[in-house]
């Protein structure tokens, strides 16, 4: 194990024999405290009513939330309805909708009364990998080797490459993990946090297809209980943040150990997502911002009247406030479309946009990347500016050294205020050697792409002509985490396509 972990090598045997709990640690981490500073959260009130259930929210603005009918309901960035129908070429209706869970930052599962359906740009789609299970999802948790898992009352499973499986620990099932957040490492392996029966654990890869389950060294004092983990993503320098709530604190994970977080009154639930962390701590509503480390509190709102539903990368939190569904951001700041929270960038160029929230109307935009700011005339705000023939032009990100950078964009206001988005993101330009779709992509197409992309339900893809003809579209909707519509692909082969794109798309 790497010197600075938050694992603790513990045998799984021992892990699932009974009674055993965290044994309580003499060393006491070190408390950070904390004065939030107030600051008044901009709202869109959503024009759809929903139900208080677990629901979606999207980076570039909306989410996928469930109406009090039952049926599942996209709302857009400015509130307003967009639609979102069941593929025809499902065997089945959508049942009632439950709950909608995140897939990855552009889908969703929606749980329902006649089993899980993928809910991507604007469809609900039959999963098509059956679930050993019922309706009863705790959550899900996407970690940084691509997978995404599936918490449920019988146990754990694993959505990768298109196959559902389940974590098993000496044939055992893992049932009844209660909160589970992606927890890389301090090594960068990527690790699932998760806790059941008490007990907090992590499952590290340990190669294709094995994982080690281990416990943690969270220095718990006698008596205090874990009752929830969330997880902040990578930015530039962490390959992301484990955070702990327990009876008597908030910790998190930073490199020196884990540091215990003082506030005064002690959160009751805690959301993560991309860099940023709300609680709910009393009547208190609180927004942890990781990059510019501040801790705020948002006035003018009654934490009591506040159900959360869904928060996403941008800093916005989707809640039911009352009667209302609204959408809560520290400051009406841009969103990005066609680039992604942590995305892995291959390709040169890049089409990137800005796209205003209501409450951003009016004001001035640029980008900022390294020492460049780039304006972005409205009303396409492209980070690139735009073609001859009006369609936006791809911003060439050469100048840029391998690894981690932040994209911001910035909406200035006529006083001079700003409201901004970080997007941080990993550069790993192309090398020169170009790849070729018969041997590197005809494999992932028959394994991800052709049970749909044949003779339906999605358009013909299975010749390369098809490929390369749709080349940028393909890119995109992998990029975006879009396609495969039936579970996510690892980011090796995202790259893989961007690559082969970006290389001439070559036979
Ligand atoms: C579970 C079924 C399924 C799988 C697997 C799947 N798709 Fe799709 N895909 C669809 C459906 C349905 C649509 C919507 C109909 C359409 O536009 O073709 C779609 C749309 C698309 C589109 C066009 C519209 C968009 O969203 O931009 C592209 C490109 C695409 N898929 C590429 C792929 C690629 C590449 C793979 C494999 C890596 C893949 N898909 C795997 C079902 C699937």
């Amino acid at each position: 194990m790497p010197a600075h972990s938050f694992v603790r090598p513990v045998l799984v045997s021992l892990l699932l024999s009974a009674g055993v709990v965290l044994t309580a640690c003499e060393d006491t981490p070190t408390t950070e405290t904390i004065r939030p500073v107030a600051f008044t959260p901009t709202q869109v009130k959503a024009t759809q009513g929903v139900s208080a259930v677990t629901s979606f929210a999207d980076q570039s603005g909306g989410g996928i939330f469930v109406a009090s009918d039952g049926t599942a309901v996209r709302l857009r960035l400015d509130g307003s309805r967009a639609p979102l129908e069941a593929h025809p070429a499902n065997p089945g209706p959508v049942g009632t909708v439950l709950a909608v869970h995140r897939l990855g930052p552009h889908s969703a599962l929606a749980e329902t009364s006649n089993g899980l359906f993928l809910a991507e740009s604007g469809w609900l789609l039959a999963a098509p990998w059956g679930a050993p299970f019922t309706s009863g999802l705790r959550g899900t948790a996407q970690t940084a080797d691509g997978a995404v898992w599936l918490a449920h009352p019988q146990g754990l499973y694993r959505l990768q490459g298109g196959v559902l499986s389940e974590l098993k620990v000496n044939g055992r099932s893992l049932d009844d993990v209660v909160s589970l957040a992606a927890a890389p490492t301090a090594d960068g392996t990527s690790g699932l946090l998760f806790l059941r029966q008490q007990t907090l654990a992590v499952a590290v890869a340990a190669g294709a297809n094995a994982y080690r389950v281990m416990g943690t060294d969270i220095p718990l004092k006698q008596g205090e209980i874990v009752t929830a983990v969330a997880g902040l993503g990578p930015g530039v320098g962490t390959s992301g943040e484990p955070w702990v709530l327990t009876t008597e604190r908030l910790l998190h994970y930073l490199k020196n150990g884990w540091q215990s977080v003082a506030l005064s009154t002690l959160p009751t639930e805690v959301h993560a997502a991309g860099r940023f962390l709300w609680a709910k701590a009393g009547a208190e509503l609180l927004l942890y911002d990781a990059d510019a480390n501040t801790w705020g509190t948002a006035s003018d709102v009654d934490a009591n009247t506040v159900t959360f539903l869904a928060v996403d990368e941008s800093g916005c939190a989707w809640v039911r406030l009352g009667e209302d569904t609204v959408a809560l951001s520290p400051s009406p700041a841009p969103r990005v479309t066609g680039m992604n929270q942590g995305m892995l960038v291959v390709e040169d160029g890049l089409v990137v946009r800005a796209v205003l929230p209501p409450g951003a109307a009016g004001a001035s935009v640029f980008f900022q990347l390294g020492d460049a700011e780039v304006p972005a005339p409205a009303p396409d705000y492209s980070l690139g500016g735009m073609e001859t023939d009006g369609t936006p032009k791809a911003y060439s990100l050469s100048a840029l050294t391998p690894g981690m950078h932040t994209l911001g964009v910035v909406a200035r206001f006529a006083d001079g205020s700003e409201a901004r988005r970080s997007v941080p993101f990993s550069y790993q330009p192309l090398n020169t050697v170009a790849l070729s779709w018969d041997k590197d992509i005809r494999p992932l197409h028959e394994s991800r792409c052709a049970k749909c992309h044949t003779t339906g339900p999605g358009r013909p893809l299975n010749t390369y002509a098809l490929w390369k003809e749709n080349a940028a579209l393909i890119t995109a909707a992998v990029r975006d985490q879009r396609m495969p519509a039936d579970g996510p692909m690892d980011p090796q082969q995202i790259s893989l396509i961007q690559r082969w794109a970006a290389s001439g798309a070559q036979p």
